[in-house]
Formats: structure tokens, sequence, C-alpha cells
């Protein structure tokens, strides 16, 4: 049996480089091998303060880049979570037998709240679960996600098994949710900020300059490779501890030129850093202009987006669906027919 994969990104902004190199990439590939369903999380978009605006945009936007950066519509289900509506309403089950304790453990729940000050909403609290219910409504083997994802699909794998299965399977038969493995990738699955090579890339950070977003024009990526945080040193290495710009920066450079780690690490030796910043700068132009192209191109015409979208929207309602009737049994839920 093909195994099924499904992961999201949030609509928060223009994705940018570690979206693509760290996620997005890898999707391209899995599409291939699996059965794979990919959302624009529009629903753990507004868990924070947002822009109602800003939102439409950015979901279509970055729809219109999963499709610019290679994923096919034809091989992989693109849709919009707000879409089907099985997320929330498997969301609302799954919070009735999630612990509430379990929630307020939540790493990147209690970063995130401290952010917000005293304006935290439930929604944000509640983040991780939503994540489950995207998750286990496909009945997902795999999950493609990045290492700070890791406690929320540790936390999808407990409600399923201990939560639902355990508990609401009486019958004894075959499991009601299936119980999905995390899929941490490996080279490049972590690309961090240009201006600190120990943070993450990231949209939400207020620096522009730390990360390249993929519909940035070529002399904004030349101003912030240029601008990009250096050292004293002289030649580029990778996993030396003291020196993670110069790690991060060559791994970009590694993926971006299409060679191996062993050889762009020979190349770059005895490099001086300006001359670095330019060979990275030229390898990732020329990588990100056919996506624009094709980002362009798509985004000029809103009919052919829709249809993938609406059609992204049938194909994963049926599957989510299925799951969601089969749970609502599993607790009671009368059904009249
Ligand atoms: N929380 C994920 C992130 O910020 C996004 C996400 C939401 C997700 N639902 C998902 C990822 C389901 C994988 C599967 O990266």
């Amino acid at each position: 049996m093909t195994k099924r994969v499904l992961s999201g990104v949030q609509p928060t902004g223009v994705l940018h480089l570690g979206n693509w190199l760290g996620a997005i990439r890898n999707w391209v590939d899995l599409q291939k091998t699996h059965e794979t369903f990919f959302c624009v999380v529009d629903l753990h978009a507004i868990t924070v303060g947002h822009n109602p605006n800003d939102l439409k945009e950015n979901t279509l936007s970055t729809a219109a880049l999963y499709v610019a950066c290679g994923i096919d519509p034809k091989l992989s289900t693109i849709f919009v979570q707000s879409h089907v509506s099985a997320h929330s309403e498997l969301c609302w089950l799954l919070n009735c037998v999630t612990p509430l304790n379990w929630m307020e453990r939540m790493i990147q729940f209690k970063e995130k709240a401290i952010k917000q000050g005293d304006n935290v909403s439930i929604g944000l609290l509640d983040y991780p679960v939503l994540m489950a219910a995207d998750i286990l409504l496909y009945q997902s083997d795999l999950v493609p996600v990045g290492e700070d994802q890791k406690q929320h699909l540790e936390l999808a794998r407990d409600i399923a098994q201990q939560r639902i299965n355990n508990r609401f399977n009486i019958k004894g038969n075959d499991s009601i949710l299936k119980i999905p493995k995390a899929l941490i990738m490996k080279e490049g699955a972590k690309i961090m900020s240009l201006q600190d090579g120990r943070k993450k890339m990231s949209k939400s950070d207020p620096n522009e300059g730390s990360r390249i977003g993929l519909l940035d024009a070529p002399e904004l990526i030349t101003k912030k490779i240029k601008r990009a945080k250096t050292d004293s040193l002289l030649g580029l290495e990778f996993d030396n501890p003291d020196r993670p710009e110069a790690n991060n920066l060559l791994t970009l450079y590694t993926i971006l030129s299409g060679t191996n780690k062993e050889s762009a690490a020979l190349e770059c030796k005895e490099i001086g850093w300006g001359k670095f910043k330019n060979l990275l700068t030229e390898a990732c132009i020329s990588k990100i202009e056919p996506i624009q192209k094709k980002y362009n191109q798509l985004i000029k015409d809103p009919d052919q987006l829709n249809f993938i979208l609406e059609e992204g929207r049938t194909k994963a309602e049926e599957v989510a669906e299925s799951t969601l009737k089969k749970v609502k049994d599993a607790f009671g839920l009368l059904e009249i027919n």
C-alpha cells in the first residue's frame, strides 16, 4: 500500500528559503512515491492577531507557491484547511478527550504566549489539537515536519492512541485512527536566519534581512546576502560550533548549487566571504527565478488556481469526511439516515 503523507504551512507571510528548502522541496520528492496531501493551514494562522485582507492574499500566494515550487496538482492534493470543515469538527471532538495539562506543556505555546502578553486566545492553546486533527483526518502514515514540530506530532500520536483508539475502539477490530510518524528531514531541514546562525529562518522575525522571501527581487536577494552575518575567519566550513553562520550559508550554497557537502566544503575551504557571497547570490537567484516565473503566471490566472483548490477540496473532503464519520460513530453521536 502506498503510504500517505500530509503536511502544511501557515499562510502568515510570503514563504521563504527556509520553507522551501526545509519543507516544500522534500514534498516535491515525496509526491512521486507517496499519496500526498498538502494544505495551507489558514485556521492556524488566526490563532494570533491577524489582518483579514492579508490572510486572503497570503492563503492564495502560499497555494500558488506550492505549485510554483513543483507540487503537482495531478500528483498531490493541494487544499485550504478552512475549506474542509471536518478539520474544525474533528478538532472539537479531540478537544473533549485531550487533557488540559497536555496542552499547557507545549513548548511552542509557552513561547508564543509570552509574546502575546495578556492577549492569549484559547485558539493558541488549542493549536496543537487542530494540527492533530489535520493529520489524523487523513489517516496519515508520515508527516514531514521540522524539529520544532516534533512535540506536536507526539501529541497527535498520543491523542490517537491513548485517547481515541484505546478508549473508543470497543469493537476491537481495526483501529479508528492511524498512528502517524514524523518525517524529519536531514540535510537542510533547518535553514537558519541570515542574521543569526543559531536562530531558525522565520516569517515572524521582525528583521526582513534575516530571510530571503521566495518572491524577493534579485536585487533584494543580492542585498540581503551581502548584509548576511559573517565572521572574521577565512574560508567556509561545516559543523564548527563556533561558526554557525559559516555552516548555514555553506549549507544553503550546497543545496542551491546542487552539489554535495564534500565538494562544497572543498570548493569554499579557502575562499573569502565576499567571493563566497557572490557565488551564493548567483546560485540563489538562478534557483528562485523559475519559481517566480511560474508563480507570476499562476497569480495572473485566478481561474487556474481556483480550479486546483476546488479539486483539492473535493479530494480532501472525501477522505476527511470518512474519518470524521468513524470518530463520530465511535463517540456515540446519533446519526439519522
Ligand atoms: N504547525 C505547523 C508548523 O508551523 C503547521 C501545521 C499545521 C502542520 N498543521 C499541520 C504541519 C499538519 C504538518 C501537518 O510548521
